[in-house]
């Protein structure tokens, strides 16, 4: 029997509709659209508004499309993780509520809390599962309001973040296409440098925690950038050569979208040229887990059955990894 492949058959994405450019930033905090184009590669992102909304009403919509595309009902899924840093609530898990709300009756789910490498940690565990014969349809999708933990009077991070979500579907191949090869690490000395301080069980919510705005996002830049170049190329590099790609074997590569200068240096270390290189990060800034699906759902009609793709990524905890995977449509 033919080993079973886990082939990428069908992606959704979706961004709302509210646009935050850098002319507004320059309004709420002293920054510069020139400052954060050069240093970022940022120039809008979008925002979810509307009271009592969160990461599953960017999950949904992103979701659908994916069943709509692949002619398939929700309630053929077998099994949908969501990849979240900004999760609907602390529980019960997010991919519960999206599968609630699609109607995914025959489906189970669970989050996946990797940070910016969220997709990239999800979109592996979903692989297994259909490897081993289990599963069927698994989908996988990336999904964070950043909104909600950005604070807005700091520039610092307010000028990064954005909203948004993407989904692929997994389904079972024999000819060899889909997740063929993954590197995924972590290091947890990294929290330091990125996290929120506050809002889990170390230090719950309370007046003290939200008087020092301690329930938005922390990073201390410098550290994460040096650790991402280093290490997002450093896995990236390796991928290809354990698997013995060469650049010219690459059609492309998907990077988090954190920053351009750090999706640059690890398409300078792999060799692939820049026209081969997905980047969205001046239309929707990091979105976090969104990032890397929203890049294929952006770039799905360019894409070519037996494309190979070199999916990385740099995160909070730290994480990173990076994933070979052969584009089966
Ligand atoms: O996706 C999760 C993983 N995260 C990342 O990969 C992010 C990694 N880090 C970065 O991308 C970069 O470190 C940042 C984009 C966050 C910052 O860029 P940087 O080149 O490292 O800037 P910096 O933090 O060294 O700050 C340089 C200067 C500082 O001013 P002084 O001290 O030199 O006077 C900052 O206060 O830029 C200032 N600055 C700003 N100026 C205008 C910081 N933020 C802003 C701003 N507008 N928004």
């Amino acid at each position: 029997m033919s080993k079973i492949t886990a082939a990428i058959t069908a992606v959704g994405g979706y961004v709302p509709e509210f646009v935050l450019s850098n002319g507004d930033l320059e309004k709420m905090v002293d920054t510069n659209d020139e400052w954060i184009t050069t240093r970022t590669g940022v120039k809008e992102r979008r925002i979810l508004k509307g009271a009592g909304k969160g990461t599953s009403d960017l999950a949904v919509p992103a979701v659908l499309e994916l069943c709509k595309k692949r002619g398939i009902d929700p309630s053929e899924i077998d099994m949908l993780i969501c990849a979240t840093t900004t999760p609907d609530y602390v529980f019960p898990a997010t991919a519960n509520i999206i599968c609630d709300k699609i109607g995914a009756k025959n489906s189970f789910g669970f989050d996946i809390s990797a940070a910016c490498s969220g997709f990239l940690f999800s979109l592996v565990t979903g692989a297994k599962y259909i490897e081993s014969g289990q599963y069927k349809k698994v989908v996988v999708v990336g999904a964070d309001k950043m909104s909600a933990i950005v604070d807005y009077t700091d520039r610092t991070t307010c000028v990064l973040f954005g909203d948004g979500a993407g989904a692929v579907l997994l389904e079972p191949n024999t000819e060899g296409y889909g997740v063929l090869d993954s590197i995924l690490k972590s290091d947890g000395s990294g929290v330091k440098y990125l996290h929120q301080k506050s809002g889990g069980s170390v230090s719950p919510p309370s007046h003290k925690t939200i008087d020092a705005k301690e329930h938005f996002v922390f990073q201390d830049g410098q550290p994460v950038f040096k650790a991402a170049v280093v290490n997002m190329a450093q896995v990236s590099a390796e991928i290809m050569e354990r698997n013995k790609l060469k650049a010219e074997d690459i059609a492309w590569l998907v990077p988090h979208q954190a920053n351009k200068r750090i999706i640059d240096a690890t398409a300078n270390r792999m060799g692939v040229d820049d026209s081969k290189v997905m980047l969205n990060i001046h239309k929707y800034g990091n979105t976090t887990s969104g990032t890397i699906p929203l890049c294929l759902w952006d770039w799905e009609k360019k894409l070519k059955k037996g494309d190979n793709l070199i999916l990385a990524a740099f995160g909070g905890g730290f994480t990173w990894g990076s994933i070979w995977v052969k584009w089966a449509y």
